[in-house]
């Protein structure tokens, strides 16, 4: 009797144990693996950015179902930055030529609030399928998940080439808000935008880095910019750099690399940096990307520790098999006890997720 009890508590708490593991699990960040949104299929944002309203997160990104050739502008909501539900298409492939028509580039779309306006205005980069348009595209709507967007045009920025971009809303008094751009000629620039953020502001850029990056993605954390992106080796990963300042005309500091070196940032390309939750809770986002087909490629999202005293200002990232970013709680990131090996290595989709199969996606 005395025995058989022992072994129900024991039982017991194996149960408890695993509810308990299955309980963290849920909340878990696991980069590189397989990530089922609510519609049962992997993500499909990718090149992505985030804007947080009220205590909503929203995923905006790439829907790379048809390879290469824009097919979507996906947008997906979630509060817990784990468990995503699929919103719908912000944007997509129209019957007819145009910048949205059949064999078409859109890259890298990001969303910023206009105060002003009180719309949502999404900037992306828009291209022929050789990239010899090399143009940016804005859309705006009154929700921040619209559907559809409404799409104004593209045009060069300053009358100059432009690839990979990012936006960034600054928080100081005016509300300026600013477009990263990659001008293969003559390197990375920051651009004022107008007031609506609807076209750039005046002649000049606000910085010209004359070196070779793109997949740019800026930050702001207690008065100083922290401005990321990729060299350019295509598809493959490389290492990473950033640099700061406190003023977004410069002077910046030399690009240092943040990820272990040599790891070409944990085989991934920078696609956003957001701030969830304070200093503390700084997520990286990036694409590890699979050409052979694209859609799988998956997520290396990860905690990005910054650290800025008066002295020194120093980033790093390290490697996690998976983590739990503890958004809304009011917590720090955790480190995850449950997962002892990297996943996702392989490209193959885990837990039943389906890849996204449409015959014709147009309007
Ligand atoms: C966010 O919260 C504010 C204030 O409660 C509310 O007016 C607004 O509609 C909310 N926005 C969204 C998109 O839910
Ligand atoms: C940033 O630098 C520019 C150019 O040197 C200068 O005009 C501006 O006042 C600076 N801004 C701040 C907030 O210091
Ligand atoms: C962040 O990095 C600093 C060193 O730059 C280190 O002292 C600190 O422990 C790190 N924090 C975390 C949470 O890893």
């Amino acid at each position: 009797m005395h025995h058989r009890n022992r072994l129900l508590l024991s039982l017991l708490s194996v149960i408890m144990g695993l509810a308990t593991s299955t309980a963290l699990a849920a909340l878990q960040i696991v980069p590189g693996g397989t990530w089922t949104a609510s519609n049962g299929e992997h993500l499909n944002a990718h090149g992505a950015g985030v804007i947080q309203v009220n205590n909503t997160f929203y995923l905006i990104g790439e829907d790379k179902s048809q390879g290469s050739s824009f097919f979507a502008i996906n947008c997906y909501s979630s509060v817990d930055l784990v468990q995503w539900t699929y919103e719908g298409a912000l944007l997509s492939r129209t019957t007819s030529s145009g910048d949205l028509g059949p064999n078409r580039i859109i890259e890298r779309p990001k969303v910023i609030y206009n105060d002003l306006t009180k719309k949502y205005v999404m900037w992306m980069h828009v291209d022929s399928s050789n990239y010899g348009d090399a143009k940016v595209g804005v859309a705006t709507s009154d929700t921040v998940c619209g559907k559809p967007y409404k799409y104004h045009g593209s045009f060069r920025p300053l009358g100059m080439e432009s690839r990979d971009i990012g936006l960034f809303k600054d928080d100081d008094d005016d509300g300026r808000a600013y477009l990263l751009t990659e001008d293969r000629k003559n390197g990375l620039r920051i651009n004022p935008l107008t007031p609506d953020y609807l076209s750039i502001s005046g002649t000049t850029s606000t910085h010209l880095f004359p070196t070779a990056i793109e997949s740019p993605a800026l930050l702001k954390l207690s008065g100083r910019y922290f401005l990321f992106g990729s060299h350019l080796t295509g598809w493959s990963p490389n290492d990473n750099v950033y640099t700061t300042s406190t003023n977004l005309s410069g002077p910046w500091t030399d690009w240092k690399v943040f990820a272990d070196k040599g790891s070409n940032t944990y085989a991934s390309q920078t696609s956003f940096i957001l701030n969830y939750g304070g200093p503390g809770n700084i997520m990286y986002m990036g694409d590890r990307w699979r050409s052979s087909n694209l859609q799988s490629s998956s997520y290396i999202w990860l905690p990005l520790n910054i650290s800025d005293t008066t002295t020194t200002t120093v980033v790093l990232l390290k490697n996690r098999a998976s983590w739990i970013p503890n958004a809304q709680s009011g917590l720090l990131w955790a480190d995850s006890p449950a997962e002892k090996s990297y996943e996702g290595e392989r490209g193959s989709y885990a837990g039943g997720a389906k890849e996204h199969h449409h015959l014709k996606h147009t309007k």
